[in-house]
């Protein structure tokens, strides 16, 4: 707890990185409404839910060793990230998450009666978890994962509850979010709900060893990762077949790549230790994680065992590739803007990245064969290019190397022309990208 305390009060400068996925599920939360569900969907929403009184029942096992399982716990499924606001006391909420429709802001979830959930019961907790029904039962924005969250088993509900209950109590009200009307209208989320919520426990898979179950479980529940690197479409929702097939973070403008097999975008070439090492020190020989998921590994992953992120891994290689493979040759290039990319290339990257893009292992990323910058989205490659960025922190990587922003230094043809070179030369498959493309992503959100 106290290293909690101390990762919180870091977060003033690397502002939340959730906010973005939040604004994007929030908005497609409040999308999925535009298709108003009709009244007979809500009424079976509602009868489906089978929506109970809260009993109140008092007892709350907080045992050390409970409380310390639940910290983790917590840690795993990153609630500090969204309930801790920069320079904001440990979930004491109040963080502005931005949408397209609104303002939300997280509430506290320390244990004050007053301002917190100090009057909760674990059940009351728990129903939370599992349904995303509140004990005054409204329904919860999916800005909260309750969508992954539904997968936590009641026991490690329980120990997050203890946790919880452990942490200081801050008397500090929530902020009313606003969202515009009719998005601020709490029971349209049955329309999102009926077609995006599906509750229920994770179901281990009696197929699969136990270390592949519990990645699964991580992943797929508490880690809520497919809330960044799935594809969503227009209804805020997305089909079972494109879990994990990557998507745009819209507002703030990362692409979370796919995580499957696919070998041109997905994690189908890397080994387990490269996953693993990038999940957990925020650098491999693969690449480095920038950007959102800087984040993740900052305030959870890196806390998490070599046990645990292994298991994440191993479940991690196994989900199938969906979308096919590119193969062949590069994307044809206009030769003078390949040219001048590479004698950008030459000045200003080759010192750190390697004149043929194989980097220097771990510190500086190889971009050779980095599927990271060749998808078919260009929004990473040019955004780092024009702010830099760093790896985060970590146990294991505690003095990150940085890259420099290149924002002032390249005008948008400059900095097209090397994210084009950087995107075809050595074998690399990704298409070119125009001065356009650049402008457009200049003013982006930093984070
Ligand atoms: C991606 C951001 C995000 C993450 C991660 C997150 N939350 Fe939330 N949480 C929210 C938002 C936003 C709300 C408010 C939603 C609403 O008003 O409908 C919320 C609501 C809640 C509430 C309801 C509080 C109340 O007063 O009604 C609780 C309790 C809660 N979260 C606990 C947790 C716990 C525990 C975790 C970690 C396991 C967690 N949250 C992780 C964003 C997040
Ligand atoms: C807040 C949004 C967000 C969440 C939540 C998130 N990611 Fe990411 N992730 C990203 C973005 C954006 C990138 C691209 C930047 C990078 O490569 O570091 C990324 C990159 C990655 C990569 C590198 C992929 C590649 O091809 O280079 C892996 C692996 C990964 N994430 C795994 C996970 C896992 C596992 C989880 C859940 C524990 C997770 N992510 C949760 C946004 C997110
Ligand atoms: C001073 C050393 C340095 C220089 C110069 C530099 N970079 Fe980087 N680059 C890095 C580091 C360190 C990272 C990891 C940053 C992170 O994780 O936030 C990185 C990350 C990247 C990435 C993301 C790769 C991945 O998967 O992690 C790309 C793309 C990139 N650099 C391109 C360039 C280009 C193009 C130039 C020249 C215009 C350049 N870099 C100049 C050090 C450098």
């Amino acid at each position: 707890m106290k290293s909690l305390l101390r990762s919180t009060r870091l977060l003033t400068r690397r502002r939340l990185p959730l906010l973005v996925a939040v604004a994007l599920v929030t908005g497609s939360a409040l999308l999925a409404r535009m298709h108003a569900p009709s009244p007979l969907l809500v009424a079976e929403a509602r009868a489906a839910e089978k929506v109970q009184p809260v009993k109140s029942s008092a007892s709350t096992d907080t045992r050390p060793d409970i409380v310390k399982r639940g910290e983790y716990l917590a840690r795993a499924g990153d609630c500090v990230a969204c309930h801790t606001a920069p320079r904001g006391k440990l979930f004491a909420g109040g963080l502005a998450m931005e949408t397209p429709f609104g303002t939300l802001y997280s509430p506290n979830i320390t244990p004050d009666a007053q301002y917190g959930i100090g009057t909760w019961s674990e059940e009351a907790f728990f129903r939370m978890m599992r349904t995303g029904i509140t004990p005054e039962d409204n329904l919860l924005y999916p800005a909260m994962p309750i969508a992954q969250y539904t997968k936590v088993t009641r026991e490690d509900s329980d120990a997050i509850f203890a946790y919880l209950k452990s942490v200081e109590p801050v008397r500090e009200a929530n902020r009313k979010h606003t969202l515009r009307f009719p998005y601020n209208q709490r029971k349209l989320l049955y329309g999102w709900r009926t077609l995006y919520f599906r509750e229920g426990e994770f179901k281990p898979d009696p197929t699969r060893s136990v270390e592949w179950n519990r990645g699964a479980y991580l992943v797929e529940g508490l880690g809520h990762c497919t809330m960044c690197h799935t594809k969503i479409n227009m209804l805020g929702g997305s089909s079972q077949s494109e879990q994990f097939a990557g998507g745009l973070i819209p507002v703030q403008n990362w692409y979370a790549p796919s995580l499957t097999s696919d070998k041109d975008g997905g994690l189908g070439d890397w080994s387990i230790k490269d996953i693993v090492d990038l999940l957990q020190a925020g650098i491999s020989d693969r690449g480095a994680v920038y950007g959102p998921m800087a984040e993740v590994t900052y305030h959870s992953l890196q806390y998490m065992t070599d046990e645990d992120v292994r298991a994440m891994a191993e479940y991690l290689k196994t989900l199938p590739d969906n979308s096919g493979r590119k193969t062949g040759p590069s994307a044809a290039t206009d030769t003078n803007l390949f040219a001048l990319g590479e004698k950008i290339y030459g000045d200003k990257c080759a010192l750190c990245h390697g004149a043929k893009g194989e980097g220097q292992l771990q510190h500086y990323p190889p971009l050779a064969g980095n599927q990271s910058i060749e998808m078919d989205s260009a929004v990473n490659p040019i955004r780092i290019v024009l702010n830099g960025g760093f790896p985060p922190g970590t146990k294991r990587n505690p003095e990150p190397y940085g890259m420099p922003p290149f924002a002032q230094e390249l005008n948008d043809t400059e900095a097209a022309a090397v994210v084009t070179y950087i995107r075809t030369a050595w074998g690399n498959h990704g298409k070119p990208v125009t001065a356009h493309e650049v402008n457009e992503l200049r003013n982006a959100p930093l984070h």
